[in-house]
């Protein structure tokens, strides 16, 4: 696309308004949304009842919609009793058996489909075989697997039995999946013999083994699914292939009726330490939510084909492709592989051979893929699209309006979903029927949902373009309900600032004259590469690990394709690596960080001082840092170093 074209249509700053033919046919139309948006205003606690009530299947219906009693440890529907697993399968089974659940398309280019019937007899037999080795409600169970409809299974089966799923994301190493392990003390582990990926295949019973070995909380049962075939190593006693497990197993798996607060699953996110977080969701609350904004943010519709691209291994690839899809009846297409294996066209080829109508996925993946040009997309029907969402960072408007035209054809709305693993699912989205958007903003919070933007004493920004914290000011049935096993880093971290009154999303935002926000990025050390969220600190805390380094210091740096990347200053015992030896010592630190936490962490440049800069008490000056990553002009008062030349160092001149 000309870069004039982009140049008028951003000086413009447009508003895109939806057509006419996709806002008649909308699941919230302007009606719709104005009824839902007054009776949230005028009871907050009556709106989420009468959602809980028309869109959840009860065993028992509750009576008390919010329990504040030991806020902010909100409770809600506490008095209820529901299955997530019978609402995301039995529900839809008996609606329509044979309509398809998962279009799974494998990386070397062959498919098959599930129906829901298909999906809940798996489910509700592997729910069987996790009961056989003893799993029992509350108990929790680590999923390690690659991206395929077992997966899911798994997941649905924990669901099922009250079992709580931790899905630890594929690409996450060995070390880091032993952390999870023992964090949550997690008997059993769910895993594959392998991963295939990009052309190759990632040794995920390998690296479970290494985990489970070196795990001080005893893991009883390994279940391994036959993903690759290839051989690996088996230990009896513990392992269990997941054919031979199920094989004696009933078809059918009564749904457990479970308190409505009993935990669906935790996941670990990156925060400002070096340990991950293991968040806590609870069971109606969340998949009210997962459901309702599935529905109205992705106006799902009987014929739609749903593909986010998202792992299950995070938030976004649990609320919209684990349940929000699957509680909605929906059919989704779950894709194994790279997005750019066997070529960059991998993802539109996948679009037109499934006829994919919805199609939700990172703006970093979307930056990857304009860079090889309009060329590629070009080459396949992109016709059956007709909405198109990107998650989990910021996206420039430049990406903004090439998925618009060049994959959207220019007929179809963009949603841009702001939220967090801890919101459970999108907080502040366009809702595609009825709203104007604009390139670069998520606009609007969803009806129910009460934000605001306040400053450093928590009152409101009311100026339009002014910059402040992001805040949820009620509670909200999908938030979060605790730190597993934390409460208190949980009450530290997201309700201190002001005093328990607002929840604090660690993002700053502003709103403009016309409503819509803007995220302007994280406020504590947490970066977000490709759309992940990683804390600098684990990054730091991995670095340190390594026998050869004595301090170090992360940062992030704007990167044109994923968003941030990773910038370590590194002090290493005994002499400051130079010429060759920093090269083969920065190769080796780079590996170290992928083993210790996984690829994604490997930093992207890393540069070696004699001492890092700090301040009198010994903090490191971390925007110092960070402006010397970013190139920027220093305008920290460096007069306090005791030896000015380490600036020179760590601007990489010495
Ligand atoms: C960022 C992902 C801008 C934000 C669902 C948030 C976004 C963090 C957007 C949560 C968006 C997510 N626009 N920034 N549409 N969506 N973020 O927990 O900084 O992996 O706090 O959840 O990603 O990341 P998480």
């Amino acid at each position: 696309m000309a870069d004039e074209l982009i140049e008028s249509i951003l000086n413009e700053s447009r508003s895109f308004p939806p057509s006419k033919e996709f806002s008649d046919q909308a699941n919230i139309n302007e009606a719709k949304a104005e009824e839902m948006r007054k009776l949230a205003a005028d009871d907050h606690i009556k709106y989420w009842a009468k959602l809980a009530n028309e869109e959840l299947h009860w065993s028992r219906p509750f009576s008390n919609t919010l329990d504040d009693s030991k806020a902010p440890n909100y409770e809600w529907f506490n008095d209820g009793e529901i299955n997530a697993s019978y609402n995301s399968l039995d529900v839809n089974v008996s609606k329509n058996p044979h309509k398809t659940a998962i279009i799974f398309e494998k990386e070397d280019g062959k498919s098959e489909s599930i129906t829901y019937k298909e999906l809940l007899l798996k489910t509700s037999q592997f729910a069987n075989g996790l009961k056989k080795i003893g799993v029992e409600p509350m108990d929790r169970v680590v999923i390690y697997m690659p991206m395929c409809p077992e997966a899911v299974i798994a997941m649905q089966a924990c669901a099922r039995i009250g079992a709580i799923h931790s899905v630890v994301f594929g690409g996450f190493s060995s070390n880091a999946l032993k952390d999870r392990i023992e964090d949550a003390q997690s008997k059993i582990v769910i895993t594959a013999d392998g991963a295939f990926r990009g052309g190759g295949v990632i040794p995920l019973k390998q690296a479970t083994d290494e985990a489970v070995s070196q795990s001080s909380f005893k893991v009883n049962n390994v279940v391994v699914f036959k993903r690759t075939g290839e051989n690996v190593n088996f230990n009896k006693g513990t392992d269990i292939w997941w054919e031979d497990l199920v094989a004696d197993c009933d078809l059918v798996c009564e749904p457990k009726p479970l308190n409505a607060e009993h935990p669906l699953f935790i996941l670990y996110t990156s925060g400002s330490t070096g340990k991950p977080k293991g968040i806590q969701h609870a069971t109606a609350g969340y998949i009210l939510h997962a459901k309702t904004t599935f529905s109205w943010i992705f106006d799902i519709k009987n014929d739609d084909v749903f593909w986010c691209t998202a792992d299950v291994g995070w938030i976004t690839g649990h609320t919209y492709v684990a349940y929000g899809p699957l509680l909605s009846g929906a059919t989704i297409l779950i894709y194994e592989g790279a997005p750019t294996y066997p070529d960059v066209g991998r993802f539109w080829s996948i679009c037109e051979k499934h006829s994919v109508t919805i199609f939700y996925t990172a703006p970093t993946a979307i930056r990857a893929l304009m860079k090889h040009g309009d060329e590629i997309p070009a080459n396949y029907d992109l016709s059956k699209l007709r909405l198109l969402g990107t998650v989990g960072e910021p996206i420039n408007p430049e990406a903004w309006i090439w998925y618009h035209k060049v994959i959207g054809g220019e007929h179809c709305p963009i949603v841009d979903t702001w939220w967090q693993t801890e919101t459970g699912g999108a907080m502040i989205s366009p809702l595609p029927g009825i709203t104007n958007t604009k390139p670069g903003s998520c606009t609007t919070a969803i009806p129910g949902i009460d934000i605001d933007i306040v400053n450093e004493s928590g009152e409101p920004v009311d100026e339009p373009n002014q910059g402040g914290y992001l805040v949820i000011k009620k509670p909200w049935p999908s938030m979060l309900r605790t730190i597993w096993g934390d409460n208190q880093r949980y009450i530290d971290t997201y309700w201190e600032k002001f005093d328990g009154k607002y929840y604090v999303a660690g993002d700053s935002a502003y709103r403009d004259e016309d409503d819509c926000h803007w995220i302007m990025g994280r406020i504590d050390d947490v970066l977000n590469v490709s759309g992940h969220r990683l804390g600098t600190m684990e990054v730091e805390s991995a670095l340190v690990a390594n026998e050869k380094v004595a301090e170090a210091a992360v940062v992030g740096r704007p990167h044109e394709v994923k968003g941030e990347s990773i910038f370590a200053f590194v002090v290493t015992k005994g002499n400051r690596p130079t010429g060759n030896d920093a090269k083969t010592t920065q190769e080796e630190l780079r590996e170290w960080v992928a083993s210790q936490v996984g690829s994604i962490a490997k930093p992207d440049e890393i540069r070696f001082s004699d001492n890092l800069p700090k301040t009198r008490s010994g903090k490191i000056m971390r925007r110092l840092l960070r402006a010397i990553a970013r190139q920027e002009e220093i305008t920290q008062d460096i007069s306090t170093l005791e030896d000015e030349s380490i600036v020179k160092q760590l601007q990489g001149e010495e």
